[in-house]
């Protein structure tokens, strides 16, 4: 098949995405106004996945970027989210924040629910209004991107931004009683506190400073004061060391370890790091061309990975052998996973996994394996996942 699109098909995508973004966003409209009681599956959770189907209507077709995701994240618990790039770990966690790519990002079905601190009753992130959004961001979930360089302003002071944060949440702060005083004086110490709880020394001199003259894991360390600012109940942290160089990694790991036991958040931790998630992780989600393939508790997923892609992430993943006179000289290959992974416009019916499995047997000729459980912790969506495993 050409990939190749003539300009009578690119005018229907063009008319047919118009119509299918306005009834979405039509739909959405209508289920804010209703705003529907939700009830969380589990009380333990602070955020749950259902069925989460996020699509991006572009110009050469519909992109299914999420297509049927469900996983929970429990309170007080960080959940690793793993898969190779663009797997969609970032759109699920976008989708969750409701900060999509407009219009043509949209939240097509499932629910998002998400608990709001009590006596508030739990919320379907995916049907609520913009406005009732904006509350939630940065007040209940907040979010630390990949590189924090280009996510500070470069021509504000540190303290104006993290002042700014403080205003802006003036009045959730003030419910929580995290902040009374909100003076000039009263914003600058907060912000000034807010820097020495990330460990950075000279916090004063490091408020009168921008962004240019601090190093990457500084700007980091800013980037998590600003999401803790309003004590938010998940942190949602997408690639937080990637762009950080080994060292300061560790230690940015450890700054959230202790920020996440200091004020009791969840962290949904995305990562195609595996060093990382089984540092840091309880349970892991195992992510591979919009889907769920294996999750489970972290435990399960390192001792007893099931699914043939998990296993052959954990193959890739690099590890430090000391040399010994016999093995020192000899050059080992990482193992890289062969083929690649599907075009996202037009995906098979059958595992998208199939073609680069090497596993796979006639059974997987059949459509898209189900989701079945190993144990009462553990899931993957493969047909010879037990098989997969005593191997
Ligand atoms: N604005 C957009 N328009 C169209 N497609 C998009 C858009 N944003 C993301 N996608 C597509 O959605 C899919 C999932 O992307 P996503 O960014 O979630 O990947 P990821 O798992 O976070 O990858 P990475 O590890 O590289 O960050 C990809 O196929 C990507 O091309
Ligand atoms: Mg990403």
């Amino acid at each position: 098949m050409s990939d190749y699109i003539d300009s009578k098909e690119a005018k229907r995508i063009l008319k047919e995405n118009r119509k299918a973004i306005k009834a979405l966003e039509q739909r959405r409209r209508v289920e804010a106004a209703q705003s529907k009681p939700v009830r969380m599956a589990e009380p333990d959770n602070i955020l749950e996945f259902d069925d989460l189907h996020t699509w991006f209507y572009t110009d050469v077709g519909i992109v299914k970027a999420v297509d049927g995701v469900s996983f929970s994240i429990p309170k007080g618990k960080t959940v690793g989210v793993v898969g190779e790039s663009g797997c969609g770990k970032s759109v699920t966690s976008l989708s969750a924040m409701r900060l999509l790519a407009q219009p043509q990002g949209q939240i097509v079905s499932g629910e998002i629910r998400f608990a709001l601190p009590a006596p508030l009753q739990p919320v379907n992130i995916a049907a609520l209004s913009d406005i009732e959004m904006r509350r939630i961001r940065g007040n209940n979930i907040a979010m630390i991107f990949q590189d924090p360089m280009t996510s500070l302003n470069p021509v504000l002071r540190i303290g104006f931004q993290l002042d700014e944060v403080i205003k802006f949440h003036k009045e959730d702060l003030q419910q929580k009683g995290i902040v009374t005083d909100f003076s000039k004086e009263g914003i600058r110490q907060r912000s000034i506190e807010m820097i020495e709880t990330v460990g950075i020394p000279n916090a004063e001199r490091i408020y009168e400073s921008y962004p240019f003259e601090l190093s990457g894991g500084m700007v980091q360390r800013i980037m998590i004061a600003m999401a803790l600012q309003a004590a938010p109940s998940l942190i949602i942290a997408d690639e937080p060391t990637t762009a950080l160089d080994v060292t300061i990694q560790a230690q940015i790991l450890d700054l959230l370890r202790e920020l996440k036991s200091k004020i009791n958040a969840s962290i949904m931790l995305i990562t195609h790091d595996l060093g990382v998630v089984a540092e840091m992780a309880d349970y892991v989600v195992v992510m591979y061309s919009g889907r769920i393939v294996e999750k489970g508790r972290a435990i399960d997923i390192f001792k007893n990975p099931a699914h043939p892609y998990t296993r052959g992430l954990m193959k890739s993943k690099p590890s430090l052998v000391v040399s010994t006179s016999s093995t020192a000289g000899k050059k080992e290959r990482l193992y890289s996973i062969p083929g690649r992974v599907p075009n996202p416009v037009a995906m098979p019916d059958y595992c998208y996994f199939r073609d680069r499995c090497e596993f796979a047997g006639h059974e997987c000729n059949g459509e898209y394996p189900v989701e079945h459980a190993l144990s009462d912790t553990h899931r993957v969506a493969c047909y010879r996942g037990h098989i997969c495993k005593k191997i």
